[in-house]
């Protein structure tokens, strides 16, 4: 941090992730207390994976356990917030209008050519 500056660092988490039997029962205040320790640093972005990827991937609405700890990530957060995993041209648009996150990452499932056709912007980092 004392090179590059907390402005060029981004923090990638993945709340409510899931690895064979290793999870966290309290991922709400777990997250909530990182996300809202994390802004006092300043950095770029915090980039979570979606809590939703799996229900989103399979073209389903996100639960509301998943929308909550958006949505508790998002207040406790205070600054640039990506979410990746799971999302199409559409349901970027409509996360970003929501104002549920400041930036979408795609680097696999959803095809660029499509991204582009939709009108989304893209960044080239
Ligand atoms: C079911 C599932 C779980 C994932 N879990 C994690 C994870 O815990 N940590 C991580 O860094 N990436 C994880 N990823 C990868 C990324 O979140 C995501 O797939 C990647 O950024 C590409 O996004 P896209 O599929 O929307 O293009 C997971 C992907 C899937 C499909």
């Amino acid at each position: 941090m004392r090179i590059w500056g907390p402005d060029r660092i981004g923090v990638r988490l993945s709340p409510m992730g899931k690895m064979n039997d290793i999870h966290d029962d309290q991922p709400e205040a777990t997250f909530g207390y990182i996300a809202e320790r994390l802004s006092d640093y300043r950095f770029a972005y915090l980039h979570i994976v979606n809590p939703a990827i799996e229900q989103m991937q399979r073209g389903k609405e996100p639960s509301p356990p998943a929308l909550g700890m958006v949505e508790t990530i998002r207040k406790k957060f205070k600054g640039t917030l990506m979410v990746a995993g799971g999302f199409q041209p559409d349901t970027a648009a409509q996360w970003l209008r929501e104002g549920k996150a400041d930036l979408i990452a795609s680097v696999a499932s959803s095809s660029p050519i499509s991204i582009c056709r939709s009108g989304c912007a893209l960044a080239r980092l």
